[in-house]
């Protein structure tokens, strides 16, 4: 047998010696093509093992009061409208991780504000409070402290972009209907300057005055300032309608900073969208992470990107269920998008997902008889209306015609609701009415009831939320397990990402204690206001 290596040993053109050659190199490349598919075979997570760079994503996803319930509701809703085993459920469904409790500093049920300060500042606050804690301090978030060690930074949301969400994020205030001053400090005008890159949603309304109608109609601003020219000479792009967001790209035309105000109010709700006019979650979340995948790829740094799931919460509110499993399936489309960006990025990429609080004390039953009551609920009823409750209190109050009677019967409740078994009583009633939350109570009344779902509020409730996560590296996956998984502050939600990050909260808090944060009102009175009553555009009557 032959000794010496091949390495050592020239090669002869003997045959035995090419033979060896042969298997030598056969053997080579049998074992080359094994390792390779055994890496293939390994989880994305990996693939790239051998790579020092620290360099991280985290997209942090907020259904706003999408509880438990919500997701039963949703996965009934899909299945049966598509008809889908029961074996199919949501995608978020996949990866729940574990739940969260929710209450705040000031009240077992949390508003949302104080809900986003517990993800933002890693601290529980009172209800109301927009990124301070109980004392009415500034405290640093994630967004700024990520921003400050050069990650790019991004909201979307299908509400208004001041609203308490992403304020809470964004800004600091004491009072979430401060959105004058919360838009203020999203573009920069406070000590840290500009934290946000990039800002897709609604809520234009705050970023101009009424007599100032060059980008919308309805502004609101008390200053009479127009936030939108001052952005724009300060050099961001700027994006207010469907035509200019396509110019977009999705992600791939974006020159930052970003700020796309779709709507002045809420962008409507998934079920009424007009998809000419508005697009939808997925679109904004893909061309919010394209975007900022893009404005990093040569960067060390990767991005810190909130999507909001906003209107779940407003469905909720309004216990409107046609429009929450609407809102619900347009959410996980866009979750499943994002999943699938992470899932192939070269970025150690993490995704969570969670909700500040339940709305409406939803449950997947109602008693609708003085009999023992039935166990069943019917998603055949939400799959035949076309529209939201919202939407067809509106219709109603502009309507001008002459028959107004055939209009309800005829269009509202047979065309557009699928309710065929109302009575004369309900038409009367639905004549009679004329607030639109009045009439929105009666139509999602309607559909609830036959549906069997109930509501016991229109507020918020103490119920646990759903904690969902994902992550394309194993030792992060772990790492997300050993911090989320089982029931879970809210807090620790916020804790894990500052963590995860390496940020340093209170170093921020320090460097933003002059901040301007306090209304321009009398504070005591305040406490005699229903400051709980802020979803003020919940049935937006200024769009009537
Ligand atoms: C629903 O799916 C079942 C099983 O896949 C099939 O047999 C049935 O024809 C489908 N019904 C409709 C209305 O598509
Ligand atoms: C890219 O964006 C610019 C404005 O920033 C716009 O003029 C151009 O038309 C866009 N390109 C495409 C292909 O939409
Ligand atoms: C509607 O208003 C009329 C006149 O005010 C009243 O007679 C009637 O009882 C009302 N109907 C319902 C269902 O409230
Ligand atoms: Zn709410």
């Amino acid at each position: 047998m032959e000794k010496q290596s091949l390495v050592t040993k020239p090669l002869k053109t003997s045959r035995r010696t090419s033979r060896k050659v042969a298997h030598f190199l056969l053997a080579f490349v049998l074992l080359t093509c094994v390792l390779l598919s055994f890496d293939t075979f390994q989880e994305s997570w990996n693939q790239s093992w051998w790579r020092k760079s620290s360099k991280k994503n985290v997209i942090f996803f907020v259904t706003d009061g999408m509880g438990p319930a919500s997701l039963s509701l949703t996965r009934s809703f899909r299945q049966f409208s598509q008809n889908l085993s029961r074996d199919d459920i949501l995608v978020l469904d996949q990866h729940l991780i574990g739940s969260s409790r929710t209450m705040s500093s000031s009240s077992l049920i949390t508003d949302s504000a104080a809900g986003a300060t517990a993800f933002s500042c890693a601290l529980k606050s009172y209800n109301g409070a927009i990124g301070v804690d109980p004392e009415k301090q500034p405290c640093g978030t994630l967004l700024e402290a990520a921003k400050l060690r050069g990650y790019h930074t991004g909201l979307v949301v299908t509400t208004r972009i001041t609203d308490a969400t992403p304020a809470a994020f964004s800004s600091h205030v004491d009072y979430r209907f401060q959105e004058d001053l919360i838009a203020q400090h999203q573009l920069g005008d406070y000590p840290l300057g500009r934290m946000v890159d990039l800002m897709i949603g609604g809520g234009r309304t705050h970023f101009y005055a009424s007599e100032d109608a060059v980008y919308g109609t309805r502004g609101s601003r008390a200053d009479g300032r127009n936030l939108i020219k001052e952005a724009i000479d300060d050099g961001w792009s700027y994006v207010g309608n469907r035509q200019e967001f396509d110019a977009l790209e999705n992600g791939y035309n974006v020159s930052l900073p970003l700020l796309a105000l779709m709507a002045d109010y809420d962008i409507p709700f998934d079920v009424d969208r007009d998809e000419t006019e508005y697009p939808s979650l997925e679109e904004q979340a893909m061309t919010a992470v394209n975007a900022l995948t893009q404005a990093t790829k040569d960067s060390d740094q990767g991005f810190f990107l909130l999507i909001e799931g906003s209107r779940i919460d407003h469905a909720g509110h309004q216990n409107d269920p046609a429009a929450q499993v609407r809102e619900v399936l347009a959410f996980d489309k866009a979750f499943e998008a994002v999943l699938k960006y992470a899932s192939e990025s070269e970025v150690e990429t993490v995704l969570i997902s969670t909700s500040d609080h339940e709305t409406g004390g939803l449950v997947t039953a109602k008693q609708v008889s003085k009999a023992y009551p039935e166990y069943v609920w019917y998603p055949q009823v939400l799959s035949a209306t076309h529209h939201s409750g919202e939407y067809l209190s509106k219709l109603l109050l502009r309507f001008s015609g002459e028959d107004k009677v055939d209009f309800v019967e005829k269009t509202i409740f047979e065309k557009l609701m699928g309710i065929f078994d109302y009575t004369k009583e309900d038409t009367d009633e639905l004549l009679n009415l004329t607030s639109i939350g009045e009439l929105n109570d009666k139509l999602n009344g309607m559909i609830s009831t036959r549906a069997q779902i109930g509501w016991t509020t229109h507020g918020h409730s103490a119920v646990d939320v759903n904690i969902y996560a994902y992550a394309n590296r194993q030792k992060t996956w772990y790492r997300l397990l050993d911090n989320l998984q089982g029931n879970r502050e809210n807090t620790d939600v916020g804790q894990f990402m500052a963590d995860y990050l390496e940020l340093d909260l209170q170093k921020v808090t320090q460097m933003i204690k002059k901040t301007k944060h306090s209304p321009n009102i009398n504070t005591a009175s305040l406490y005699h206001v229903d400051i709980d009553d802020y979803h003020n555009g919940m049935y937006d009557e200024q769009a009537l």
